[in-house]
């Protein structure tokens, strides 16, 4: 299967979204439920468009010799430093539940490539246990994503993770305004419950939707291992920063001291090279895996990785990195 038989096929299977040749957030505009953004519809694209106007210096008097794309993070080694992004539920795409069947593909494909996958914990009560069982099966190195629940019920599903093999657990906080987590005693949570979520959970404990310097240093302080840059690929907030933009103060902020993750219109080998280039230690894509999956399911999700694998290590021999070490600021112009 090509890359431009597996998007056929996506645009066969899957509601809401067109399956553009670019996911840049154009084509769906603010189609929610579906891909988009929330209304107006730009922070898709302001994301996407932040990377685009971020250029790589080119370096040719280096020696010449193989590029290695391996990391590590969590305690665990990897091929690449890639996440894929969680989607905790796909009935916006899809009108029978595939939510769980997507996890499973989705997983047997990063597990088979060697890279993390991150899986939302949804909106079902089986979708936690069943990606659970999805990461015993192909031994995957996964994240289970919890959303912005109440403190009991976050605790009951890190019960679950903490009896699981999963490599790390993760709060995503940016979504806490959704109507459906809003108010009644969900959604934002102070620097001390974070703290009491922290003391939970056995596992690496990751935090998603940090926008700022100011709550990098607090999810730090509350002993966050991990952040990840997120502005839920602009359907939070209209009119959020794009990440490109945040992550420069974000890693001045807390670099060092936990790993930072960032997402939004990340798209190519080029563009993960900024990213690393910038301060961050990997990063997440989810949109072009969730087509991919629509359109060749796990072997359409591995088509993704490998684009991305090759052009990652083409643009790093063009910078003159051959390891993700040699990466440096340098490599970028604003
Ligand atoms: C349909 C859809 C559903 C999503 N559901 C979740 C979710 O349940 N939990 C979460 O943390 N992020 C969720 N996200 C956000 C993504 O994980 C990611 O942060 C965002 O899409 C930015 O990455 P991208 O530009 O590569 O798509 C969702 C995104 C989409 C498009």
């Amino acid at each position: 299967m090509t890359i431009q038989e597996m998007q056929e096929n996506a645009r066969k299977n899957i509601l809401n979204c067109k399956v553009c040749p670019v996911c840049n957030g154009l084509g769906c505009g603010n189609t929610m439920p579906g891909p988009g953004s929330k209304a107006p519809g730009n922070g898709a694209y302001d994301n996407w468009k932040a990377w685009q106007n971020i250029k790589l210096n080119m370096d040719v008097f280096v020696a010449d010799g193989p590029v290695d794309t391996s990391t590590e993070l969590f305690g665990r080694e990897f091929s690449l430093p890639i996440l894929t992004g969680p989607i905790g539920t796909l009935l916006q795409y899809s009108k029978e539940d595939v939510t769980i069947p997507f996890n499973d593909g989705v997983m047997q494909a990063c597990a088979e490539t060697g890279i993390i996958d991150c899986f939302g914990d949804g909106l079902a009560p089986q979708t936690l246990p069943g990606a659970l069982a999805s990461l015993e099966k192909h031994g995957a190195a996964a994240i289970p994503v919890i959303n912005p629940i109440s403190m009991e019920d976050i605790k009951k599903e890190m019960d679950q993770v903490n009896a699981s093999n999963a490599l790390a657990v993760c709060l995503v906080v940016d979504s806490a305004g959704l109507s459906i987590w809003s108010g009644g005693g969900f959604g934002t949570k102070t620097v001390d419950q974070i703290k009491a979520l922290r003391a939970y959970t056995e596992k690496p404990f990751l935090l998603k939707g940090i926008m700022t310097a100011k709550n990098a240093r607090q999810a730090v302080s509350a002993g966050a291992d991990g952040i990840i840059v997120s502005n839920h690929g602009g359907r939070v907030l209209p009119y959020s920063a794009s990440t490109a933009e945040v992550l420069p103060e974000i890693v001045d902020a807390v670099g060092g001291q936990t790993k930072i993750i960032v997402d939004g219109g990340i798209r190519s080998g080029a563009d993960i090279l900024k990213a690393l280039a910038m301060g961050a230690d990997g990063v997440l894509i989810c949109r072009p895996f969730c087509t991919a999956w629509f359109g060749g399911g796990a072997e359409g999700v591995k088509l993704v990785v490998e684009k991305l694998r090759g052009e990652l290590k083409e643009a790093m021999y063009m910078c003159g990195a051959h390891s993700l070490s040699e990466i440096t600021p340098e490599m970028v112009r604003f």
